[in-house]
């Protein structure tokens, strides 16, 4: 999604600035651009369509330098992907801006800036902010005084960043909605959407509070509230070794952040304890807020969500709570009747996805006893805005297909049901058995991994295909909607998971030699009508891919090829079979050649609604 950069220093930032931006190609964008105000307060600007390497031609052919900048990567929201659509937008050839977000009130504010004169050359709801801008500034030398009476006008979220030929040396932001974080330098500063964009040039960062606004110039940051109040923000500092996001060996980052797995599990199980579930893993407050839960009401958005489905499952079955779980996008617009003692409980790898933000903030916590977040990503929004957190130790995660976010997510999703469990009856002796499958996790997963080749073979059979089928039972039904999902986001081959119980009442239609099944079969209890599911798929000539446990009883056979996977606890299954089927999706889409890490139309973080 788009991605922010600027910098206002004493030497020449349109290098930094690009370099900021390959550093959020991660995102998914359509399109790039930057503006720098050279030494003689010349206003220059680069737009182009496709991949910041374009960008990159543009400034190689036409060089534009100078100390003060702003780019950006834009993902496609209100008009086509196009160099016109592209940010930095101008007015007035002396204001430029970038902008995140979606101003909701913009037609309306168009219509008033066309009525006075202003011609629009672009589709997008930005142009209105910095014509809004330029008109702010006649009789106002100040542009942050300026920005302030803008922002006042706009309806939506942004976050914002503004370079003026009047005021050159500095560089105004804002934010309400959209992340946007300071980068503190020495003798220069910076903006970006997201700090990664920055970790070239600083390690310490100040996170901007909803409706705050700032001024940077080289010497000096000043930071304000929405109140207009000058104010003090926190600078934290960010170790190097918390985040590589270099390639190595490895193909694709998808393929990496898969192998990343055992590693990144074991990390986070011993980040928040290692020996034992305590309370303290998440948060200070756990405790008191734990004591009193009686329902977990769990929200969050693709991946994520699918992990909330897998650990209503545990939490109901072993801590005895009742769980209810919601995409972000529905819960914030639904009517609800909320059990009183309810936990409210998001979980997102990236901290900012804007409808979980928004499911947060529309809930409040009147309602609630707390609010608890599983994120992936310090000092994101989510986390910042939760009364407690749960952090994964993932690492970044660059792939827009999130793999080793959703595995160590349920690690998480597992503490919090042992540590709720706990107060709900969940016997010590059951506790350890968790506790010991939460140990051995890491190995399962490598065990898993070295079926990568056989993986491989059995992935061939998917490149002809247009669809396939997903069944899963019980909690591997989320399983097979993981699967489902990896599969249609990175091979565009259509994919639908169901409850293998629910063949029969619809999807058996469409299954005929053509339609690949996926079968998600552990050993579990609901084996042997899982067998007679996949009977019905095989007597309609479907062809069928079963992933079983291979003490299970399945052999392959003509139509149905057993990927024999390895015996271990029940809750590790969810997890084990996820790995297996994020490898599957991957060799599809590497044979079919699709670009695997950033797939099409995809975002790696959605902070738009
Ligand atoms: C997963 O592969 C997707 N890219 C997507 O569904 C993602 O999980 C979703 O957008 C939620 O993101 P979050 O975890 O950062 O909130």
């Amino acid at each position: 999604m788009c991605g922010i950069v600027a910098a206002a220093a004493r030497r020449e930032v349109s290098e930094i600035l690009l370099e900021g931006l390959r550093r959020l190609e991660y995102r998914g964008y359509d399109s790039a651009g930057l503006a720098v105000l050279d030494d003689d307060a010349r206003l220059l600007v680069h737009k182009r369509l496709g991949k910041v390497a374009e960008l990159e031609k543009a400034q190689h052919a036409q060089p534009y330098y100078g100390p003060t900048g702003i780019a950006h990567t834009r993902w496609a929201t209100h008009g086509e992907p196009s160099a016109a659509n592209a940010h930095p937008h101008t007015s007035g050839d002396r204001i430029a801006l970038v902008h995140n977000g979606i101003i909701e009130n913009h037609s309306v504010l168009r219509q008033q800036l066309e009525a006075e004169g202003y011609v629009f050359t672009s589709a997008t709801d930005t142009e209105v902010i910095v014509h809004l801008l330029h008109r702010a500034m006649n009789g106002c030398d100040d542009i942050l005084k300026a920005m302030a009476t803008v922002v006042d006008q706009l309806e939506g979220a942004y976050a914002l960043a503004a370079i003026d030929r009047e005021n050159p040396g500095q560089i105004v932001g804002a934010r309400q909605g959209s992340p946007l974080v300071i980068g503190v330098g020495i003798g220069e500063n910076f903006m970006a959407s997201d700090q990664m964009a920055l970790r070239q040039v600083t390690d310490r960062f100040i996170y901007l509070e909803e409706g705050d606004m700032v001024r940077i110039t080289p010497a000096s940051i000043a930071v304000f509230d929405a109140q207009g109040d000058a104010v003090e923000r926190e600078t934290t500092r960010i170790a190097e070794a918390e985040e590589t996001v270099e390639l190595g060996d490895y193909d694709h980052y998808m393929l990496k952040e898969i192998y990343e797995q055992p590693r990144a599990l074991a990390a986070t199980f011993s980040a928040a304890g290692g020996h034992e579930v305590a309370d303290s893993a998440f948060g200070e407050c756990a405790a008191e807020i734990f004591d009193r839960v009686k329902a977990v009401q769990i929200v969050a958005c693709g991946t994520s969500f699918h992990a909330g489905m897998v650990a209503r499952y545990w939490l109901e079955e072993l801590a005895g709570i009742p769980c209810e779980v919601e995409v972000a996008s529905e819960f914030r617009y639904r009517k609800r009747v909320q059990i009183p003692g309810t936990l409210l409980l998001t979980i997102s790898q990236s901290g900012e996805t804007a409808d979980t933000l928004a499911a947060l903030r529309d809930a409040g916590t009147d309602d609630f006893v707390g609010s608890l977040v599983i994120a992936n990503v310090d000092n994101s929004s989510l986390v910042r805005e939760s009364d407690l957190v749960f952090l994964t130790r993932a690492g970044a995660e660059i792939g827009v297909a999130s793999t080793k976010a959703f595995t160590t997510q349920l690690v998480g999703l597992l503490m919090l049901t042992i540590a709720l469990g706990r107060r709900n009856g969940l016997p010590q002796g059951r506790e350890q058995e968790l506790v010991n499958a939460l140990h051995a996790l890491p190995d399962y997963v490598q065990q898993t991994l070295a079926l990568d080749t056989a993986i491989k073979a059995l992935s061939e059979a998917f490149i002809p295909k247009h669809h396939a089928l997903f069944l899963g039972r019980g909690i591997h039904y989320p399983v097979a909607m993981e699967g489902s999902l990896k599969l249609k986001e990175i091979s565009y081959i259509h994919a639908e998971a169901y409850p293998a119980g629910e063949l029969k009442h619809g999807p058996l239609a469409l299954v005929d030699d053509d339609m690949p099944v996926v079968a998600v079969a552990p050993g579990d209890e609901l084996l042997e009508k899982l067998k007679s599911n996949l009977e019905e798929v095989r007597s309609r000539g479907g062809e069928l891919f079963v992933f079983a446990d291979r003490q299970a009883g399945f052999t392959s056979e003509p139509r149905v090829r057993v990927l024999a996977m390895p015996h271990c606890p029940e809750v590790a299954k969810p997890i084990i079979y996820t790995v297996a089927l994020q490898l599957l999706s991957y060799h599809v889409a590497v044979q079919k050649g699709t670009d695997v890490d950033k797939p099409r139309n995809l975002a790696k973080s959605v902070t738009v609604e």
